[in-house]
């Protein structure tokens, strides 16, 4: 069964509610989730695992550490996810990143594909798929559904807030993708907004609204 970490680090938390408040434009808004992505890229990669190495320093020969095991590849969700991978580049700079493309449907509420482009060695990494909202879930289970048809199978999805409904499903659909979120919010409203969340990430990202 998946684990639900929450990251409830008081600059997270602190970065989020100014996030939500609704007078916080453009600028802010795409400054404040780079450097939440950031602080949440530390904690996601808490558990990675290090391996000793020779070095030498000024004073004489050692042991050091250092992250051995899988690479890393970042995924974001487009759009709103592509807001997280700066911070994540920033603190893991040879990672590669891949795009998923999904929308909502105004009507239904069902994610529908329009782009997906993955590192040649996407199977071999360990994928963090990164998007800011975990609504219905219906994004997050599909994009990490693509990359299972596609031989990916390490993955773990990093969001900012989600609601019980995005997160049983999320559980029953890939109960091995481990999820790291900021926040888990009351509820979905009938638009399947998250209550009482921060609106529409992507027009708030872009200014497209
Ligand atoms: C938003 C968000 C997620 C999705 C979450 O994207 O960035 O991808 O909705 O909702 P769900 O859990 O109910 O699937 P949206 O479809 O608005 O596209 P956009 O990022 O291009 O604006
Ligand atoms: N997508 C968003 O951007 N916000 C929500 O609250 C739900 C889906």
């Amino acid at each position: 069964m998946s684990t639900v970490h929450v990251i409830d680090h008081p600059l997270i938390q602190h970065k989020l509610t100014l996030m939500r408040q609704i007078e916080t434009g453009t600028k802010d808004f795409r400054e404040l989730l780079n450097e939440i992505a950031m602080l949440m890229c530390y904690e996601v990669t808490r558990e990675l695992p290090l391996e000793e190495v020779e070095i030498e320093t000024p004073i004489c020969k050692c042991k050091s550490k250092v992250i051995a095991g899988k690479k890393l590849g970042v995924v974001p969700i487009l759009r709103a996810g592509l807001g997280m991978v700066e911070g994540f580049v920033k603190l893991v700079p040879a990672c590669k990143v891949g795009h998923i493309g999904l929308y909502r449907d105004p009507e239904t509420h069902m994610p529908v594909e329009y782009y997906c482009k993955l590192p040649a060695d996407a199977q071999e990494r360990e994928l963090i798929v990164v998007d800011p909202m975990l609504a219905t879930g219906g994004s997050s289970a599909a994009a990490i559904q693509f990359l299972k048809d596609r031989g990916c199978f390490n993955i773990k999805l990093v969001c900012l807030v989600g609601c019980p409904e995005g997160i049983e499903v999320l559980k029953n659909e890939h109960p091995d993708v481990d999820i790291y979120i900021a926040a888990i919010d009351e509820k979905l409203n009938e638009h399947k907004y998250i209550v009482p969340g921060l609106g529409d990430a992507g027009d708030r990202l872009f200014g497209t609204k």
